[in-house]
C-alpha cells in the first residue's frame, strides 16, 4: 500500500500528449516543478495554457506521457496501478474542481463524507462531527441536509472545499476555485488555503487573479505547456 505521507511532490520532465481528431496537442511540455511542505503556489497562464493538465497529472487524476512524478518516500505515482493510484489520491490529495462536480442525488453532508467512507482513514464513529464542524468552519453548515442544486455557486464550491479537506491530505489541488465566488467568499477561501499551507499542507491553485497575488509563496506561468516564469515571494 502506497504510504501516507507526502512531504514533497517532484515532477521531473512532464510532459502530456492528447491525440484528438485533428492530430496531437502537447498541453504540457518538459514540466519540472518541487512541491514542498507549506507551500501556497498559483499556477497561472492564458486559456489553454495547460494549467489543468498540470494540475491532473500532480494530483494523479489523469497520466504523463513523459516523465515521473515522485514523493519524497519514492514512491513514483505514475507507476502506480489504477486502483494503487486511486488510493493515493484519496489519502494524501484533495482536489477542488473548477466545477466543483459535487455529487447532485447527495446531500452536502454526505458529499462531504463520501471520500472518508472510501478512504477509511477516519474511524466511522466521529466522521460525521468531522465533516459537520469542516462544513461549519466554511459557513455552509446550515446546509449540510440540502443538495447541492438547492446552493448557490459559492456555497457549493465551500461544499467542494471542505470535501477536498475532509480527509486531511497533505496536498490540495484547486482549479480556479475562486473564479464563480463573489469577493467576499473568495478572501474567505483564501484565508482557508492560506491556513492549510500554514500547517504544513501544499496547497497548488489555478487563478487568474492577479489581486491573490500577496497570499501566494510561489506564482508559476504557463505558456504553451511550458513554464515560462516562476516567482517566488521575498522571504
Ligand atoms: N482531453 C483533451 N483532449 C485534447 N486536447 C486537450 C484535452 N485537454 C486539454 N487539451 C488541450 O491541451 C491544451 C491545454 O489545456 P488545459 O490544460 O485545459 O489548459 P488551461 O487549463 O491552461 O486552460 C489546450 O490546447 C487544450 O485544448
Ligand atoms: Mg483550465
Amino acid at each position: 500500500m502506497p504510504p501516507k505521507s507526502v512531504w514533497r511532490l517532484s515532477a521531473q520532465n512532464l510532459s502530456r500528449v492528447y491525440q484528438c481528431g485533428s492530430g496531437r496537442v502537447k498541453a504540457l511540455d518538459d514540466v519540472s516543478l518541487d512541491i514542498n511542505k507549506g507551500e501556497f503556489i498559483a499556477v497561472t497562464g492564458r486559456s489553454g495554457s495547460g494549467k489543468t493538465t498540470l494540475i491532473n497529472m500532480l494530483a494523479g487524476l489523469d497520466r504523463a506521457s513523459e516523465g515521473t512524478i515522485q514523493t519524497a518516500d519514492g514512491t513514483k505515482i505514475n507507476k502506480l496501478d489504477e486502483e494503487e493510484l486511486a488510493r493515493w489520491r484519496g489519502r494524501n490529495v484533495g482536489i477542488v474542481f473548477q466545477f466543483y462536480q459535487l455529487l447532485p442525488s447527495l446531500t452536502v453532508l454526505e458529499n462531504t463524507l463520501l471520500p472518508m467512507d472510501l478512504c477509511g482513514v477516519h474511524p466511522k464513529v466521529g466522521r460525521r462531527d468531522h465533516a459537520m464542524s469542516l462544513l461549519n468552519d466554511l459557513g455552509i453548515n446550515e446546509h449540510a441536509s440540502k443538495l447541492p442544486r438547492d446552493l448557490s455557486g459559492g456555497q457549493q464550491q465551500r461544499a467542494a472545499i471542505a470535501r477536498a479537506l475532509v480527509n486531511d491530505p497533505d496536498v490540495v489541488f484547486a482549479d480556479e476555485p475562486t473564479g464563480n465566488l463573489d469577493s467576499t467568499t473568495a478572501m474567505a477561501v483564501m484565508e482557508l488555503f492560506a491556513a492549510q499551507a500554514a500547517k504544513g499542507k501544499a496547497v497548488i491553485m489555478v487563478t487568474h487573479d492577479l489581486d491573490l497575488a500577496p497570499y501566494f509563496s510561489r506564482i508559476i506561468t504557463l505558456g504553451d505547456g511550458r513554464i515560462v516564469a516562476e516567482k517566488a515571494k521575498a522571504a
